[in-house]
């Protein structure tokens, strides 16, 4: 072993370590939070939705006794990220960790995009990664440890119709984190994404609801049934981890079997 294992770790072991997640007030950005903090971490929380952020917020901090700072703000507007991270730095010392789960979809056909409706979706779930990166790894390099954990998913390795511009932006991302893991290694910074199948938050309550959207799941998913936020945030917080020091460049996909045949 070159590092901690697992079973050593126990305790508060992202103690001192400082964690941004972005879309964190609801679903698995907020499951994350939860998670990143039992196991020590303070919290920089970002969301575009200030009502339940602050909720968020306050309910992270009542739960785990960690301390919490919540900026409400859209990841496309650069001014405003730019703002955060140096508000994140100003309150804690540092960021080490950044975990880019915004993320939006619009299921259509490609071609019945508009050029709007393709922007929105590729500016929240590629561009605002990107800008979060943009402000927040300097402080992470200046650390000297980091880690930068992209929220990808099952369609980022397949696709299927309906789900085209959403899955270019995950299938982007998987190549993004590559780069970044290449430019960052000599930092002591780890770039790794996680591909989530079919969980049940907000964002899949339209199909949770649809009988025909079961039957895919039935067919698909090895396992017959819909994953957890909370699975999720636990491979996330793996990955966080010391115990995952030697995972780079890569992706773990948490799908339940969805892409495996
Ligand atoms: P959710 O819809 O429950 O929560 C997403 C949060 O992100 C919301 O609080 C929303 O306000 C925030 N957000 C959206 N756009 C934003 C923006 N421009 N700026 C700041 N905040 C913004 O979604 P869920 O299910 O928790 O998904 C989180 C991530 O996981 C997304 O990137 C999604 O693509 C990905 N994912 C989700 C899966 C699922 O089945 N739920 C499957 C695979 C990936």
């Amino acid at each position: 072993m070159t590092g901690p294992s697992l079973a050593a770790l126990g305790g508060p072991f992202l103690a001192g370590r400082v964690a941004t997640i972005s879309g964190a007030a609801r679903g698995i950005g907020l499951a994350t939070a939860r998670s990143l903090a039992a196991a020590g971490a303070d919290l920089v929380l970002i969301d575009r939705d200030a009502a339940s952020l602050d909720a968020a917020v306050a309910q992270v901090r009542a739960d785990t006794g960690r301390d919490a700072l919540g900026i409400a703000l859209d990841v496309r507007e650069e001014a405003a990220v730019a703002d955060a991270a140096a508000r994140a730095v100003d309150r804690f010392g540092a960021v080490h960790i950044l975990v880019n789960n915004a993320g939006t979809a619009i299921r259509k056909p490609v071609i019945e995009f508009t050029l709007d409706e393709w922007r929105r979706v590729m500016d929240v779930n590629l561009t605002g990664a990107f800008l979060m990166c943009r402000h927040f790894v300097p402080p992470m390099r200046a650390a000297g440890w980091g880690r930068v954990i992209g929220v990808a998913s099952v369609m980022g390795h397949v696709s299927s119709a309906g789900r085209g511009v959403y899955s270019a932006t995950k299938h982007a991302l998987l190549g993004l984190t590559k780069a970044l893991a290449a430019e960052l290694a000599d930092d002591g910074i780890t770039c790794t994404c996680v591909s989530p199948g079919f969980i049940a938050t907000d964002f899949t309550a339209p199909l949770q609801a649809s009988a025909a959207f079961q039957a895919e799941l039935q067919a698909n998913a090895l396992l017959k049934r819909w994953g957890s936020a909370d699975e999720i945030a636990q491979l996330i917080t793996y990955l966080c981890s010391d115990a995952a020091a030697f995972i780079t460049g890569s992706d773990v996909l948490i799908d339940g079997g969805w892409a495996a045949h």
